[in-house]
């Protein structure tokens, strides 16, 4: 496949990708997590690679296998999540958070498997925002958001760019049984800071994460004007 050939549009740059749905202990056994299987960023990452990039992918578990080039971080909660994407983030030119961040995290983690009972109740607290942590304090960066919407897509999108002070946020429309969590398409909008939305049509996420990296080259090439 013509795909496969490796070219150089992101040669010298540097991206760093975050995948998989984030994990929140409950107790050693136990933990929160969601249905995002990994595949959306792991597409990217590879894609990266493909386009010449030094490629950092930070991922939460996932039963993927490691793309071939990158340098592979691997973490569990937002937290841990948030500590690898941090201690990079001035020497990374690009970051794409496709990763599936736990809104929240378990209060008091319990130090040993917490037995059964009759009934119980977990205190959850916020968990930090990463990417608009990012936003906060952005520099050289280019900040790539996703989101997953079931209505309004458009509009709680653009809420999402500014909210984050993102160059582009992926937003997908999950109301569609073909798009999002666990399937191999997606489909729904890129939107911009600056710039009208761009329809996409339902494809494979191998395929949309060419689009996505191309929008990035993009990204990159007007930032160095
Ligand atoms: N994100 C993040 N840290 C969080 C939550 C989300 O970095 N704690 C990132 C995601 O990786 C994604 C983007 O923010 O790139 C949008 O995530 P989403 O869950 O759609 O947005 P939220 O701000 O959490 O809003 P909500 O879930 O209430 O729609
Ligand atoms: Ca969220």
């Amino acid at each position: 496949e013509a795909q496969l050939c490796k070219t150089s549009e992101l040669e010298g740059i540097t991206v760093l990708v975050t995948a998989g749905g984030t994990q929140e202990n409950i107790d050693p056994v136990r933990y929160i997590g969601n249905r995002s299987s990994g595949k959306m960023g792991y597409a990217i990452a590879e894609q990266a690679v493909r386009m010449g990039a030094n490629v950092i992918l930070v991922s939460a578990p996932t039963s993927l296998s490691v793309p071939s080039g990158v340098e592979f971080v691997p973490v569990d909660s937002a937290l841990s999540m948030q500590e690898a994407v941090e201690s990079r983030y001035k020497n990374v030119d690009v970051v794409v958070m496709a990763a599936a961040v736990s809104d929240f995290r378990v209060l008091h983690k319990a130090e040993q498997k917490i037995k059964k009972m009759e009934s119980m109740t977990l205190e959850l607290v916020k968990n930090p925002d990463i990417l608009q942590g990012l936003g906060s304090h952005k520099e050289h960066q280019i900040l790539v958001g996703f989101a997953a919407e079931t209505e309004h897509v458009i509009k709680y999108g653009q809420d999402k760019v500014a909210r984050k002070n993102l160059d582009m946020l992926v937003a997908n429309d999950v109301s569609k049984s073909n798009a999002g969590f666990n399937v191999d398409t997606n489909e729904g909008y890129f939107l911009y800071p600056d710039k009208e939305p761009k329809e996409m049509a339902n494809m494979k996420k191998s395929e949309l994460a060419q689009y996505i990296m191309k929008e990035v080259v993009e990204l990159v090439a007007n930032k160095h004007l």
